[in-house]
């Protein structure tokens, strides 16, 4: 029978964690492959740590040629203990940021939101998540201070804020496009009262904004916006912010659903090509012992099929899958309550694909 789709995927497992949540989002693509008879050609590539004890950098030309012939990258963590001195020269995180600018993958995409089954995990009261959390931080990714002039000059060291217009605009634009299927409000979150970067900021989005009329904007400083996500997180739909801003927040928005091992992110650029990958770090604490949280890998194979091959009927079996294993009360031990049972990462993963 021939294939519905075929599609080529570059696969980092990276180090920690990476490994095994890798392995059962793997095993839901291979499930998903079966069932809607499409063809999933997947190449593994080295990145992170594992990369730099083998070639002595993080991410190099060869892996990021792989990504670059993949019509998308799906990503587990990196980093860990062995590669964290600050002063080492090469770094695990390198790897991630030279991949996301090498693919131009300027726009992140991070949902968060409370799972039903899953809201006595949140570390806000009851009577402030009933009210509903459920939001997309849409981050910039490959400008801001990340990528700015930095260095050291005598006993002093600088890094800088710096954003062009024509950056602002197609981050803006991606934002825009998401609340207008959503309920049509954009918080953009900036320090305008202090940063000239942030004026240029809110200035472009204003100015965008006026492309879609039928959406509401509202500018909120960032300190104020760290406040009211914890205070009020129902008030928000999608955030849109830079590069630093948008790191910072969706940390905070991920542990107000619960657990930042249940929170997937997508970065696109202009093309259908994107790097898919949980917001959760390699956990070197857990690693290696089966007990890790698959989930958000897996949510991330899910925003792959959607938002890079258009499967949306296959995004959704993932979806649904996770959302009623959830109901049935399964939990790894990140979400299990005090007292509740636990199970790991691999029964996870295989409860969920049963379930697909
Ligand atoms: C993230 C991470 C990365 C970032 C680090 C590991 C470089 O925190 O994806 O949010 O700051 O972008
Ligand atoms: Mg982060």
């Amino acid at each position: 029978m021939t294939k519905i789709m075929s599609k080529n995927i570059a696969v980092i497992k990276g180090d920690g964690i990476g490994v095994e949540i890798i392995s059962e989002a793997i095993n839901v693509l291979k499930k998903v492959e079966q069932k809607y008879n499409h063809n999933f050609n997947l190449t593994y590539v080295e990145m992170g740590g594992c990369a730099i004890d083998k070639y002595g950098v993080a991410l190099p030309d060869f892996s990021l040629e792989q990504c670059k012939n993949a019509d998308a990258v799906l990503l587990g963590s990196v980093g860990g203990p062995k590669w964290d001195d600050p002063t080492a020269k090469v770094r695990p995180e390198q790897g991630l940021l030279q991949l996301r600018a090498g693919l131009e993958c300027f726009a992140n995409i991070r949902p968060a939101k409370v799972y039903a089954p899953l809201a006595a995990a949140s570390p806000l009261k009851e009577s402030i998540i009933q009210k509903g959390f459920d939001v997309i931080v849409v981050r910039e990714l490959t400008g801001g201070i990340y990528f700015g002039k930095s260095g050291r000059e005598g006993d002093s060291a600088f890094d800088t804020e710096h954003y062009s217009i024509a950056e602002i605009e197609r981050i803006a634009k991606v934002a825009f496009e998401i609340a207008a299927n959503r309920k049509k409000v954009i918080h953009s979150i900036d320090k305008a009262n202090v940063l000239e970067s942030s004026r240029l900021w809110r200035e472009t989005v204003q100015k965008i904004a006026k492309q879609y009329p039928q959406i509401q904007v509202i500018n909120m400083l960032v300190d104020n916006a760290a406040m009211q996500l914890v205070r009020d997180p129902s008030q928000f739909d999608v955030i849109v912010t830079n590069n630093i801003f948008g790191d910072i927040l969706s940390d905070e928005a991920s542990q107000i659903s619960g657990s930042i091992g249940m929170l997937a992110s997508a970065s696109k650029g202009e093309g259908s090509k994107g790097i898919y990958e949980p917001i959760h770090g390699s956990a070197p604490d857990i690693a290696g012992k089966g007990i890790a949280n698959p989930i958000a890998t897996i949510l991330s194979v899910a925003m792959m099929l959607e938002l890079s091959f258009g499967l949306i009927q296959e995004a959704d079996a993932i979806d649904k899958a996770v959302n009623s294993v959830l109901e049935e009360g399964y939990r790894t031990a990140d979400i299990a309550a005090k007292n509740e049972n636990s199970i790991g990462t691999r029964e996870m993963g295989q409860l969920i694909c049963d379930k697909i």
